[in-house]
């Protein structure tokens, strides 16, 4: 990676992906775009541009002005934000992708684009879940993820398009917070606790999904684009996780910070409905073995992070 694309770089992971990758491969090699500009430390600190990705013409026109060599596409709607406009989140998950992957195989780009655990389904293996397994999601965003996995294997075997991608958990970060998810809660719930002091979960007790800390997702973005391509069995996408819980142990993990935190339920069956499909815990095995996948923080230490950095 000399020469950096991303598309929602202002986004949830973007927003961070941007600044991080401007320190590791300089500042004008990371050429941050997404659908508006912003006051962000992304959308200043370095090359900007306006970039809708339903727009093919215009992306492509900008990838080329600045000579990339990598695409990072990260621009997408969220899970509960899909399932209330799903056929508005097929053309922007789906368009967005496709015209990703034909600039990526038109300037010969190395490519990543996230997959989720909202790849799999209610039918898939609920503990543990493996890399290759049953993918029959019953959401629009999962649609889009198990296509995309499916498109980004295609440009590689078609077109010999170097494409890689990890299937994210739900991300914490104290920095963007993220919009529309189903696992969204479980960054609220920080912001809340210090805050207010509680938190009414949209998500019940007893409902496990995984999630990783933003630190070790952006590492992890970083490390497989720079892994050694022999390695790699699978490339489209690789599970990570760095911890499972439910609402019940990350407030009980807050109380340890901050005793007199309360919680509360008001389940959103929507997105009830949409966790109850996925996976309690995957397993992340595969990237450990390919490329050296490692997790630092486990939920006691980002929920020391977190509520001492927004603490601040
Ligand atoms: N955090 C995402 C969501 O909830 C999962 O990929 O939609």
């Amino acid at each position: 990676m000399k020469k950096i694309f991303i598309t929602g770089a202002l986004g949830q992971i973007g927003s961070e992906l941007t600044v991080k990758l401007r320190d590791i491969y300089g500042t004008d090699n990371v050429i941050a775009t997404d659908i508006r500009k912003n006051e962000s430390e992304a959308a200043q600190s370095g090359p900007f541009e306006v970039v809708d990705v339903t727009d093919s013409k215009t992306m492509i026109e900008v990838a080329k002005k600045y000579n990339v060599d990598t695409v990072i596409h990260m621009a997408a709607l969220l899970s509960a934000t899909a399932e209330a406009n799903p056929v508005f989140a097929w053309n922007l998950n789906m368009g967005g992708l496709m015209n990703a992957l034909e600039t990526a195989r038109e300037l010969n780009c190395k490519f990543f684009t996230p997959s989720s655990i909202g790849a799999f389904g209610p039918s898939t293996l609920k503990d543990y879940t493996p890399q290759d397994t049953i993918q029959r999601p019953t959401t629009m965003y999962g649609v889009n993820k198990v296509a995309g996995e499916l498109l980004s294997d295609y440009y590689y075997h078609k077109f010999g398009v170097d494409t890689r991608g990890l299937r994210f958990p739900g991300l914490i970060s104290y920095v963007t917070p993220p919009g529309g998810g189903t696992t969204d809660y479980a960054v609220e719930i920080y912001y809340e606790a210090i805050k207010n002091g509680r938190y009414t979960s949209y998500i019940d007790k007893g409902t496990f999904m995984d999630m990783m800390y933003m630190p070790d997702a952006l590492n992890a973005i970083v490390e497989l684009m720079e892994a050694d391509a022999s390695k790699l069995v699978h490339r489209n996408s690789f599970n990570v996780t760095a911890m499972s819980f439910d609402p019940e142990e990350i407030a009980a993990e807050i109380r340890k910070h901050i005793p007199s935190f309360e919680m509360s339920y008001n389940v959103d069956p929507v997105r009830q409905k949409i966790a109850d499909s996925w996976p309690n815990s995957i397993d992340a095995s595969a990237a450990k073995e390919e490329w050296g996948f490692k997790a630092e923080f486990d939920l006691a230490k980002m929920t020391a992070d977190m509520l001492e950095k927004l603490g601040k």
